[in-house]
């Protein structure tokens, strides 16, 4: 019988920060489980969670405002260990009648926090008087709740962080959650572990223990269908319910012509091979450069490629008529923007990425395994599978594959040239340590002329451009800045190597106004 990792946990409830997922994940880390509310959540959706302790969040809105967010009131009656953090300690101030007012300056950024106690143990081990920390608000607290004393302030705060003796009511100004709070995940593992008396059960072993026990409870003795991409969670659902239903788990893989160099065979080879999982390789390439002839506009062309993967998948997927379940590598963090964490507990189940409608087509129940894991957790998980690193330390790879790296019309030709470069500057970027410091690297084809001598001939060939960026979410990036001495060997080596490649140029783009990707 697994043991119940849930039986200690932390609600996060959520005013809409930027970085309510990263307390979530912080939380995690400490070996904790987790759930993010919106704040809309009813009381009894809060009070039925029954957390060990509750996390507020910071968010955009003041609290001076009528109508801000707010928890419910009976939530301060419950007697759980409760720490607000930024908004989140504003608005606890705010409804135990204290006060908060604008700030006579902004504090973004780093600030020096001056202890002066420790706070009933929310800073217990922090030896030092002074520390850094990440502060980002406008309001602060100007009077404190009736029996509540102030733990540390800054030079602009002169309440930074406050505490209840006897109540277990803690607010933080700064946040905690963030790398630039050096301390910070001290303070959090005070309020988790000790504050909160969380144990510290969620941990990769226990979490597939528990996972493995549900899918079999789920499944029983029915089988299951996996659409496998290559992707590291598509790759950790077919580990983990390889490791569960064994045989049960039928995986197919759609294999669309426009992936990586080796990139079918390597996939093929871990799971058949090494997991000795009943894979389906659908060979369709042929099938992609049919439907995508003539096809040049870039959303035409994902367009094609949903639809050609979508009918190839149904025709392996009916063959099986055994098959009761869709299997789906739903992750938490799509769980929480399906929902947007609006009511707090609805888990909405959001279409994979890649699998677009597949529930839906195939009329079947979905069983998702990781929905309640972020990716790292994912990652490590896999790595207690034993799957290998090369596949859970990729880089992002979009669903319509090189069908967006090659631009305009996809020809069988490009295809070979833009693997090939692409090849080279990845394993470049591997031997001289720059592909784990980059988010996403790869190359482009462009499918334009340029001149070049080589040897004593004259070249008239295609171009290559390489992107390599810099992000934390890809909804912002920022052009590596990879050294021109490496790129000169990258780009030496791929027009040496590739006789169709007469030039290669290194995208200096941000995002905005460029995007990641050329198409
Ligand atoms: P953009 O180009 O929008 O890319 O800046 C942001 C991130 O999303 C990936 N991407 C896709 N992923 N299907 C996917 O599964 C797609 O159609 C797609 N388009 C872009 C891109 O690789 C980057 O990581």
């Amino acid at each position: 019988m697994a043991q119940n990792i849930l039986a200690d946990k932390i609600l996060i409830i959520d005013f809409g920060s930027q970085y309510t997922q990263l307390i979530a994940r912080r939380v995690r880390e400490l070996g904790v489980y987790c759930e993010i509310y919106s704040h809309r959540a009813s009381f009894k959706a809060i009070k039925d969670f029954n957390a060990n302790g509750i996390i507020l969040s910071g968010g955009p809105e003041t609290v001076k405002q009528k109508g801000s967010p707010k928890v419910h009131d009976k939530v301060f009656e419950l007697g759980i260990p409760l720490l607000g953090i930024c908004y989140g300690m504003q608005s606890i101030a705010k409804q135990l009648k204290g006060k908060v007012e604008l700030a006579n300056k902004r504090e973004f950024g780093h600030a020096d926090l001056f202890l002066k106690s420790q706070g009933s143990g929310l800073f217990k081990g922090i030896n030092k008087k002074k520390m850094s920390v990440w502060m980002s608000h406008g309001d602060h607290v100007s009077k404190l709740p009736k029996d509540f004393k102030v733990c540390a302030t800054t030079n602009n705060s002169p309440i930074a962080a406050f505490h209840h003796p006897t109540k277990k009511i803690f607010g933080l100004q700064f946040h905690p959650e963030v790398t630039h709070t050096p301390q910070g995940k001290k303070i959090l593992k005070n309020f988790v572990r000790d504050i909160s008396g969380c144990k510290g059960l969620w941990n990769s072993k226990n979490i597939i223990d528990r996972a493995v026990s549900e899918i079999r409870e789920q499944v029983g003795d029915q089988e299951v269908l996996l659409g496998l991409s290559g992707g590291v969670d598509s790759a950790v659902v077919a580990a983990l319910l390889s490791k569960a239903i064994g045989n049960q788990l039928t995986c197919i893989f759609v294999d669309n012509g426009l992936l990586r160099l080796n990139e079918g065979d390597q996939v093929m080879e871990t799971f058949k091979g090494k997991f000795g999982i009943k894979v389906k390789r659908a060979n369709a390439g042929n099938q992609f450069l049919r439907d995508l002839k003539g096809k040049k506009d870039p959303e035409q062309k994902r367009k094609v490629i949903g639809k050609t993967f979508i009918d190839v998948f149904l025709k392996e997927a009916k063959r099986n008529t055994k098959i009761q379940w869709l299997a789906q590598g739903t992750i938490y963090p799509d769980v929480i923007e399906s929902a947007g964490t609006k009511n707090g507990s609805a888990h909405v189940i959001k279409s994979h990425h890649n699998v677009g409608g597949l529930p839906s087509y195939l009329n079947l129940p979905v069983i998702e395994p990781l929905k309640d894991l972020f990716k790292d957790e994912v990652r490590k998980i896999g790595l207690e599978l034993g799957l290998p690193k090369e596949i859970l330390f990729r880089h992002p790879f979009p669903g319509p594959g090189l069908g967006v790296r090659i631009l305009g019309e996809i020809k069988r030709p490009y295809i070979k040239i833009l693997q090939l470069a692409d090849d080279i500057f990845i394993s470049e970027l591997v031997k001289d340590g720059y592909y784990e410091k980059v988010s996403q690297a790869f190359a482009v084809f462009l499918p334009v002329k340029s001149v070049g001598v080589v040897g004593d001939s004259r070249r008239y060939k295609y171009v290559i451009a390489l992107r390599a960026v810099e992000t934390i979410d890809f909804m912002t990036a920022k052009s590596a800045k990879l050294p021109h001495t490496f790129l000169e060997k990258v780009s030496n080596r791929i027009i040496n190597e590739i006789p169709e490649v007469s030039r290669v140029t290194y995208d200096i783009s941000s995002k905005p106004p460029a995007t990641i990707e050329w198409e």
